[in-house]
């Protein structure tokens, strides 16, 4: 089983990550690190600890990372995911796991140096803990299997979610996803250009009625579906984070293209775009593989069957 580790800031597409990850059965989580991001840290954390007892798979570590950028201050998104980060889901979930003592960018260079070449970390969050894991050992890059990340916009301008050409996870640590792009590691962008398109409908959650988690997903994506509807249009809310552990779960669900990529960080217009020198123009090696195309029937049919089927632990 594929070995991975997953960076997260536990929002309600996080936690449908979760899900998908662990209800697949077709990975083995070495850890789950958090992040600040879509809320505070601490709500972060309380999150992904409940997300693990609801399904039963309290034996997943978790480790608490940063508590913000590496340069700004936080961006927390309670409007797109709730006061509490799961649209009120799981405010009483009784809970008794803990996060780990080690601090989550020191697990994750432990782990891949443990594991050399076997790990894929998929980050679904703002790149902070992942840049200072970077920072610490160096050779993160090679050690690391590849580097599945939600992040960025590269081919469709004017369509970003915090600024007409960034998103969210990159826009809200820039210079933490400049530091990871350029750290040598197999990269591979999920960018809004292909999440938008991979949108759960409010049909789609029906057809999991009777199913474990039917109850969680309805009322959770209920002020992200309204959201996305208002705001961007879309006919349900977009499955960005789960769509990234569906790349790692089958290569088929995207096409990708291998190129240069490079982070606005100094730009007052276009701070935290993910630039794509599509025609080579800079010259420079191919850094990322894009995503530019999503075979959205067939990823959202298969985040449905393993939640239909999902049985807990
Ligand atoms: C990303 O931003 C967050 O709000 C979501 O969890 C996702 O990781 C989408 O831009
Ligand atoms: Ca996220």
């Amino acid at each position: 089983m594929k070995k991975v580790i997953m960076d997260v800031d536990t929002g309600i597409d996080d936690a449908l990550a979760i899900m998908y990850g662990l209800e697949s059965d077709a990975l083995e989580f070495l850890g789950i690190t958090t992040v600040d991001g879509n809320v505070p840290l601490d709500m972060v954390n309380r999150n992904t600890l409940k997300v693990l007892s609801m399904l039963g798979r309290e034996d997943v570590p978790v480790f608490s990372g940063a508590a913000g950028p590496l340069m700004k201050p936080s961006r927390h998104v309670h409007h797109i995911h709730g006061e509490d980060g799961l649209g009120g889901a799981l405010i009483d979930y009784p809970y008794e796991n803990m996060c780990e003592a080690q601090f989550a960018p020191d697990f994750i260079v432990e782990a891949a140096r443990h594991h050399p070449g076997e790990v894929t970390l998929i980050a679904v969050g703002p790149l902070t803990n992942v840049a200072l894991a970077f920072k610490q050992e160096p050779l993160l890059g090679e050690l690391l299997k590849e580097v599945v990340i939600m992040g960025g916009i590269v081919s469709r301008a004017g369509q970003g979610n915090s600024g007409p050409n960034s998103e969210f996870n990159i826009f809200t640590d820039a210079e933490a996803a400049r530091i990871v792009i350029h750290g040598g590691a197999n990269v591979t962008l999920v960018g809004l250009d292909v999440t938008k398109q991979a949108v759960l409908t409010a049909r789609d959650i029906e057809t999991l009625k009777g199913s474990k988690y039917y109850d969680f997903i309805k009322q959770s994506t209920e002020i992200y579906r309204t959201f996305s509807m208002d705001k961007f249009g879309l006919d349900g809310c977009a499955l960005h984070d789960p769509l990234a552990v569906g790349f790692a779960l089958n290569r088929g669900f995207l096409r990708t293209e291998h190129h240069y990529v490079d982070v606005d960080t100094v730009s007052p217009l276009n701070y935290g775009q993910t630039v794509c020198d599509f025609g080579g123009l800079w010259g420079e090696e191919p850094n990322v593989n894009v995503s530019l195309e999503v075979d959205s029937a067939r990823f959202v049919e298969d985040f449905l069957n393993v939640m239909k089927n999902a049985s807990g632990k």
